[in-house]
């Protein structure tokens, strides 16, 4: 029998500002997860933060895009907002964008990544959750987790690793997908996801169609037309034996690479890997964080996750994300570290233009 796993989030309030999601807020929505768990609907749950965002991780048997568990998530957020009302706290409600749930919370403001599998003798499963920037920060890091035998010594050394993987790349303007495959195609696939902001790996499979990896990719300012707060983005990764191992899915994120999503949604900032405990990004709105949970699922039941970047090994990447911070900051409001306009068309950068339209002259 298969075992879907979903993992949907939103920010429906934080304090101070858009740090870190209220310990109220967590109890409402594990209290309602457990109701649904002991109803039958759930197998199992588990509710964490990542910086501002809520997230629900959820085990069922009703496959994705079930209209029951969207609606049980859509309810939970609401039921959370409205803590988040009460209390006062800050952007409450933010990422609920519609008004009534219609059957799906894609397209609704929240994010979500599913992924339905038959579960293996031992699965392994690591979900990643960022704060502060975009679904398109997830593309180095699939790239070199699935593509990059630098990083991912099976793709090498592991027969069942050794024939690669195929991509699924989202255009998120145009509206189009493609799969291309790796190791065959791996410079029309970096041609595309050179380009974050626009190209994002939706999904990963293995060569015989076995889901290796799926990400969430709403973009809320995409949905709203205007700068609501950022996309914060989840990632699953199945590990071991077909797939690369917990080190080879780890191994990336100890280069804090440069992501979209600091400060207002409007800067570009090393992505730093964090424990669940040191995940609330104050400095500069930033610099974007992301933790990492290690389950093993057991016949749909989330066996208690280890905090995968809890590891003094990480240390020099955060230290590393700290000195690139000091030194983009140098840069002040200037790009690079500033994005560049057609990302900032959402932001509240024209409403500041369009006072200067009328002192234009011709030259
Ligand atoms: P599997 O082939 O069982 O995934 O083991 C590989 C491994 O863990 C090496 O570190
Ligand atoms: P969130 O998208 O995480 O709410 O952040 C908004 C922001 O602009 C912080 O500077
Ligand atoms: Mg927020
Ligand atoms: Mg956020």
């Amino acid at each position: 029998m298969k075992v879907t796993v979903s993992v949907i989030k939103a920010d429906i309030g934080s304090h101070p500002g858009h740090q870190r999601v209220h310990p109220k807020t967590l109890e409402q929505a594990r209290k309602s997860l457990q109701k649904a768990k002991r109803s039958g609907k759930l197998i199992d749950f588990y509710v964490t933060h990542a910086g501002d965002d809520l997230e629900l991780i959820m085990t069922h048997r009703k496959g994705e895009n079930n209209r029951e568990i969207h609606k049980l998530a859509w309810n939970t957020f609401e039921a959370c907002t409205k803590i988040a009302k009460r209390l006062k706290l800050y952007g409450a409600g933010q990422d609920l964008l519609a008004n009534t749930f219609s059957g799906n919370v894609r397209g609704m403001g929240p994010g979500a990544s599913e992924i339905e599998f038959k579960e293996r003798k031992s699965e392994p499963l690591l979900i990643f959750m960022a704060d502060k920037t975009e679904p398109g920060a997830w593309n180095y890091i699939l790239y070199k987790i699935f593509a990059d035998p630098f990083n991912t010594a099976g793709l090498v050394i592991a027969p069942n690793l050794h024939d690669g993987f195929v991509f699924e790349v989202h255009d998120l303007i145009g509206h189009k997908k493609i799969k291309l495959s790796a190791p065959e195609e791996i410079y029309d696939i970096l041609a595309l996801i050179g380009t974050p902001s626009r190209y994002v790996i939706k999904r990963v499979y293995t060569k015989s169609g076995e889901i290796a990896a799926s990400t969430s990719t709403d973009r809320l300012s995409l949905i709203a037309g205007k700068y609501v707060g950022k996309d914060d983005p989840v990632m699953m990764v199945r590990a071991q034996h077909d797939f690369p191992a917990v080190g080879e899915c780890v191994e990336p994120f100890a280069m804090p690479h440069l992501v979209a999503g600091g400060m207002r949604g409007s800067h570009n900032m090393p992505l730093m890997p964090v424990s669940e405990k040191d995940n609330h990004p104050t400095r500069f709105d930033g610099p974007p964080r992301v933790i990492g949970l290690g389950f093993q699922i057991s016949k749909g039941t989330l066996l208690s996750p280890v905090d995968l970047f809890d590891d003094v090994a990480f240390d020099r990447a955060r230290e590393k994300a700290s000195e690139i911070t000091d030194y983009l900051r140098l840069h002040g409001p200037l790009m690079p570290h500033r994005l560049p306009p057609e990302e900032m068309e959402y932001t509240t950068l024209p409403h500041v233009l369009e006072k200067l339209k009328k002192r234009f002259k011709k030259m």
